[in-house]
């Protein structure tokens, strides 16, 4: 076995964190995400036999976690849609250089399987919910799922022992900034931390503009004027979202601000999609394919591929947005890639 040392990029940032989307379906057709014009009953989603079985996703994530990966986040589409989520969270809670294993969902499954997550050894859960108004909220997934879904999804995960929650809100400008208020309300008393996420130009299907992008600054500006906060100093390096603590005490929420304030100086984030290809920045058009080299050849070909994928990595795509605005590249979407 090769020995351990954290590897790092062109910009001296250093592999930490792995993304794994686990399929690219979703049971919600989030109106900035999958529009249900476009995924409609004939769209077709990757097949089984191209996905990566649950064995390769554990083969690459060694390597990885050898070279430095601590961080371990479950996203899709829906995750909790493929099938035995729960047997690939318990292959990766005994790798054992992972520090914290965590998945992101929509919320509507966790009923009948936050237990199951638990008992399997996930650390965390973050669910993602945009409003609590029902007629907003109901428009936004798509499918018209009432927020009552979402919320007894969240219970079972308080039941289950995921505590504190991570909750994420995209603001849309025009949408939901109606609800930021009743959202830091209602999740402050529960003791979860809500993190609102401006809303980003990624894939290509979202009818981004800036002028729909509601900024960390005016986030902070409508909090304050009903629950006053204060900022506080992040929990770990390269942290996304930055910290704010409600200024009676009780509480925290985090605000993503990756087009006003990006990230990328910090990025330590690789991204893999359902049918094994690497992609080194949420803003990608191609990624690096695994599976073939995984299907065709030996461990150490795909060792060398993957530590020259992120040795070559050069992104920093937010911090280049304003330049790139009027381009319209190719991107990988959403839900393809897990966010
Ligand atoms: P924790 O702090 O551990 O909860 O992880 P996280 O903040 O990475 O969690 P999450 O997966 O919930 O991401 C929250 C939001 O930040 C999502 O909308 C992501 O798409 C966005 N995000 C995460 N990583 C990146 C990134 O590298 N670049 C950009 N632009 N956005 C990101
Ligand atoms: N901008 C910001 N966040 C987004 N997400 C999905 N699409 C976007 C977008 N265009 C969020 C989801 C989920 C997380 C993984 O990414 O709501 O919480
Ligand atoms: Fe599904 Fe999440 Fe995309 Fe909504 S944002 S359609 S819940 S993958
Ligand atoms: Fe990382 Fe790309 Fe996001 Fe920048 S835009 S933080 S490089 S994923």
């Amino acid at each position: 076995m090769e020995k351990k040392s954290t590897i790092t990029d062109k910009l001296s940032r250093p592999i930490k964190d792995l993304r794994i989307s686990v399929t690219d379906r979703c049971n919600f057709r989030c109106t900035y995400c999958m529009p249900e014009q476009i995924y409609g009953h004939k769209y077709q989603f990757i097949n089984k036999s191209s996905l990566l079985n649950f064995e390769e996703i554990i083969t690459i994530t060694e390597i990885l976690v050898e070279m430095g990966v601590q961080k371990v986040r479950l996203t899709g589409g829906e995750p909790l849609l493929r099938d035995k989520i729960e047997d690939l969270v318990f292959d990766l809670s005994k790798i054992s250089g992972i520090k914290e294993l965590t998945l992101t969902t929509n919320g509507y499954l966790l009923p009948q399987k936050a237990q199951k997550l638990r008992d399997s050894g996930l650390d965390r859960i973050t669910v993602s919910l945009d409003s609590l108004n029902n007629e907003i909220f109901k428009k936004v997934n798509g499918r018209n799922i009432d927020v009552s879904k979402v919320l007894k999804g969240i219970e079972a995960a308080e039941k289950a022992g995921f505590m504190p929650i991570k909750i994420n809100c995209v603001v849309e400008k025009g949408i939901n900034e109606n609800s930021i208020i009743d959202m830091a309300e209602y999740f402050k008393a529960k003791g979860h931390i809500l993190r609102f996420i401006e809303f980003m130009d990624v894939g290509t299907l979202n009818k981004w503009n800036l002028n729909k992008v509601v900024s960390a600054k005016e986030i902070v500006q409508i909090i304050n004027s009903k629950m006053p906060i204060r900022p506080i100093a992040p929990t770990y390096f390269g942290e996304v979202a930055s910290r704010y603590q409600y200024k009676d005490g009780s509480g925290e929420i985090g605000i993503i601000a990756s087009v006003t304030q990006p990230f990328c100086g910090n990025c330590t984030r690789l991204r893999l999609s359902p049918e094994g290809s690497l992609y080194t920045c949420l803003f990608s058009n191609t990624g690096t394919d695994m599976k073939k080299i995984l299907r065709s050849s030996n461990g150490q070909d795909l060792r060398s591929l993957i530590k020259k994928t992120w040795q070559t990595r050069t992104d920093k795509y937010s911090i280049d947005r304003s330049s790139n605005i009027n381009k319209s590249t190719k991107k990988v979407e959403m839900y393809h890639i897990g966010g």
